[in-house]
């Protein structure tokens, strides 16, 4: 009896403190109840009709996609903490159904740093109707969080792209903000296969992490630590990220890596030394006078510096560096000033080898990388890096593994395509590794936004199944060694804003509340629910 009024007083305590409002807004006492627009033109109004009782909040006037209603996500909101938010939406006008997407806005106690804008969920509503968007968001671990507000908005598009009913006027009501205790929470299941027992003996998998995800607080930590033996920074090792202004070298955030790769015997990728995207426009600028570019001299030498920093700073921690990403073209050759290189663009081709040495002289033990996109679907691109690697091995270069991106979709390119990729570059005698893997539920940028339906989910996992069949294949074969996903789970992918921002994407193996997906389930040889 006494075990039994336990169970009951468990229970009943953790339902009591699983939900604990922190405010609500049905908006009938006229106000509208701490909620601002977020542009300019837009209006917020209290008008008649509502989805309970006798009043909603409108909001009119918009001319871009981003603009509606934002509100703070609580009054004393933490890092680390997780949330409930409940919000009913409607529109009266415009096409039949239209999709409305939840969003947080993140700004940090350094008022220089950009503020994040995070897509939690997109819902599709019919015209006319209520419907109702509810997510359960954990903040960020990250201390330095100084802002969240939480808004709704339609999928994004440019703005000038934007038609009338992309900004169509709504109306929300009966929102709801609840804390959610930490035992309650959304969670990574604890008792299904880990990824990597499945696939070890044949291949190491690893996955894009941020800082913030290896903080035990944050719900990612515990799919990192059960399913991935390997790890690469999505953002924290970019070279804006470790030198944004010449000289000073900012590794806190990346150390939080390289100390829980240490910790747990993970093995830690390092991405990317030099890159034509997320490095300071310092790099390629004479210092004398900011409008011209540097000379080739300076910016070799601001290479050579820069890679001496940084991979001598990670010795001994990182087992395989990119040393340069994205140099072949996607059109012939290398990839030039045309193409967005501004390294191509005063150094021409030099700068490529020139980091490989530097990057063995900094590190002897550190596989070397080059890393690039759509060496899968393109036989022109393949061959074209195929060359360049023949020839830098020719010439007496370091470089040791091919990477080979991985971003593709549910509809391509064929497994077998992929098969040939991995196949041809191990004929160099070089390691192969897919470094970036993610299948977008999208053909094309030109595809509007969709929900992640049962037969897409369904097609997913057959791809990912299928992928990675050849991938132990041509791991037991020599051929491969490390697949690596561009992210844990679809909470946070880049493809919710590439090529599209805005366009919310469910390319990998875990959905937006960290639990396993079909793809999951396929990947590890079992139906849902099922050990394999
Ligand atoms: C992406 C990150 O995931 C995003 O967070 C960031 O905004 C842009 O870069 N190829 C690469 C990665 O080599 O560095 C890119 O990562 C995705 C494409």
């Amino acid at each position: 009896v006494n075990k039994a009024l336990g169970t009951i007083t468990f229970v009943l305590l953790t339902v009591l403190a699983g939900a604990t409002p922190l405010w609500t807004s049905d908006f009938e006492s006229g106000s509208p109840d701490g909620w601002k627009p977020r542009g300019t033109s837009e209006q917020l109004t209290v008008v008649l009709g509502g989805h309970t009782g006798a009043s909603s909040l409108a909001i009119t006037g918009r001319t871009t996609t981003w603009q509606g209603p934002t509100h703070a996500l609580a009054p004393s909101w933490k890092p680390g903490s997780t949330y409930r938010i409940a919000v009913w939406v409607r529109y009266a006008r415009g096409p039949q159904t239209r999709a409305f997407n939840l969003s947080a806005e993140l700004g940090y106690q350094d008022a220089s740093a950009p503020h994040q804008y995070k897509n939690l969920v997109s819902v599709a509503v019919n015209r006319g109707e209520w419907g109702q968007i509810v997510y359960t968001y954990t903040v960020p671990a990250d201390p330095t969080l100084a802002l969240v507000e939480v808004y709704v908005e339609s999928p994004y598009k440019a703005d000038n792209q934007a038609t009338p009913d992309d900004t169509v006027d709504f109306q929300i009501d009966d929102v709801a903000v609840e804390a959610v205790a930490e035992a309650l929470r959304p969670v990574p299941q604890q008792d299904i296969p880990r990824l990597r027992d499945v696939l070890a003996g044949s291949l190491l998998v690893g996955t894009a992490v941020s800082p913030d995800q290896v903080n035990p607080a944050d719900p990612h930590f515990r799919l990192l630590t059960r399913h991935f033996g390997a790890i690469v920074p999505g953002n924290a090792m970019k070279p804006e990220a470790l030198q944004p202004q010449e000289g000073r070298f900012t590794f806190g955030q990346a150390d939080l890596l390289a100390d829980y790769a240490d910790r747990t015997g993970t093995k830690l990728r390092g991405h990317t030394l030099v890159w034509h995207q997320q490095t300071p426009s310092w790099f390629f600028t004479d210092p004398k006078d900011p409008k011209r570019p540097a000379s080739k001299e300076l910016l070799l030498s601001r290479l050579n510096t820069h890679i001496a920093e940084v991979v001598g700073h990670y010795r001994g921690q990182v087992s395989t560096w990119d040393v340069v990403n994205e140099v072949v073209s996607d059109r012939s050759g290398l990839r030039t000033g045309d193409e967005g290189s501004l390294w191509y663009a005063i150094a021409g081709a030099d700068y490529i080898d020139a980091a490989f040495r530097a990057a063995r002289a900094a590190d002897p033990d550190a596989e070397l990388a080059i890393n690039d996109y759509n060496l899968e679907s393109s036989v022109a691109k393949r061959d074209a890096l195929y060359e360049l690697v023949k020839g830098m091995k020719a010439r007496g270069v370091p470089v040791d593994v091919v990477g080979l991106q991985g971003h593709i979709s549910i509809y391509g390119p064929s497994v077998d395509q992929f098969r040939q990729a991995i196949r041809k570059f191990a004929t160099l005698g070089v390691k192969v590794q897919v470094t970036e893997l993610d299948l977008s539920i999208y053909s094309g940028a030109s595809e509007p936004a969709k929900q992640p339906s049962a037969d897409i989910l369904a097609l997913q996992a057959r791809r990912y199944a299928e992928l990675f069949t050849m991938f132990r294949e041509e791991a037991r074969a020599g051929r491969l060694e490390l697949v690596m996903l561009w992210g844990s789970a679809d909470d946070d992918t880049w493809l919710d804003n590439f090529p599209v921002p805005g366009r919310l994407d469910a390319p990998l193996l875990f959905d937006r509340q960290l639990q396993a997906k079909p793809a999951f389930w396929a990947v590890v040889g079992a139906e849902a629910g099922k050990k394999p």
